[in-house]
């Protein structure tokens, strides 16, 4: 640690898997069929991450919003998570990862939860790269969840309002306890977030690709990379100052 390469590594990297269904359509396929291939992007990247050392990857698979898609497509979508998740729990635990799943679980019916659960529970231990998979994510959500828990103390007399810091609320969210990402990445050529990680992308270095999800692989993903290693992050300080900084 501390040498310039894995200085310049970020320790966690949150993804938004977009494009999809807009591959599909250029192959004159079912969106699912983009759907299908993105699950290979993300074995791709997960082994990537595993190798280059990556602590964290987050990534975006369902959002709170994505319900509103066509009934077919979401039900796709699920039978495609759970097939997933049977699948390749088992290879993750192999390789030493961490799987845990952020979002409302619940809406996802008990059969899928407990899969969850299992596949949580089996890897719980491991010490290799921690994989977080957003599934009913929503950022706004995440934050409300954080502030009812606080205001639950609050009103109990357990807490004095004026003790209220960023690091209470956040210690309520999901991700709790896990360094908030260095590299966001979105593919599919959107420049937006989409509700994810709303809180913790606060001071996250943003990249964006048209290169839609199917087709991104590992020279994508290092050209991510390559773009985090040559920024600057100045957290408020001027750049005079974190060279001294760096160099002390
Ligand atoms: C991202 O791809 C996957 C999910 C949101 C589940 P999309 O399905 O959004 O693909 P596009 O944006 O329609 O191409
Ligand atoms: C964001 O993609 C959510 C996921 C990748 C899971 P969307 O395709 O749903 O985002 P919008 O609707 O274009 O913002
Ligand atoms: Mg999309």
């Amino acid at each position: 640690m501390g040498d310039a390469s894995s200085a310049s590594l970020p320790r966690h990297v949150a993804i938004v898997m977009d494009g999809n269904g807009r591959w599909a359509r250029l192959r004159r396929r079912p969106r699912f069929a983009g759907h299908r291939a993105g699950v290979d992007a993300v074995k791709g990247v997960v082994r990537a991450c595993a190798e280059k050392g990556i602590e964290v990857l987050t990534l975006f698979a369902f959002s709170s919003e994505n319900w509103r898609r066509p009934k077919e497509e979401v039900s796709l979508l699920m039978d495609l998570f759970a097939t997933a998740l049977d699948r390749q729990a088992r290879k993750l635990h192999q390789n030493n990862i961490r799987l845990t799943i952020i979002g409302e679980r619940e809406a996802f019916g008990s059969a899928l939860c407990e899969r969850i659960a299992s596949a949580e529970s089996l890897t719980r231990n491991n010490s290799g790269l921690h994989l977080v998979i957003a599934a009913n994510y929503g950022g706004r959500r995440d934050l409300v969840q954080a502030c009812k828990a606080v205001a639950i103390e609050v009103r109990n007399g357990k807490m004095d309002p004026q003790s209220i810091t960023p690091e209470v609320l956040e210690a309520g969210m999901s991700l709790e306890g896990l360094p908030s990402p260095d590299l966001f990445i979105r593919t599919g050529g959107e420049m937006r977030i989409s509700n994810f990680l709303i809180w913790h992308l606060a001071y996250t270095e943003l990249y964006f690709t048209e290169i839609l999800w199917p087709d991104f692989d590992e020279s994508a993903f290092e050209a991510a990379l390559g773009s985090y290693a040559g920024r600057l992050r100045r957290f408020g300080r001027t750049t005079e100052q974190v060279l001294a900084a760096q160099k002390g």
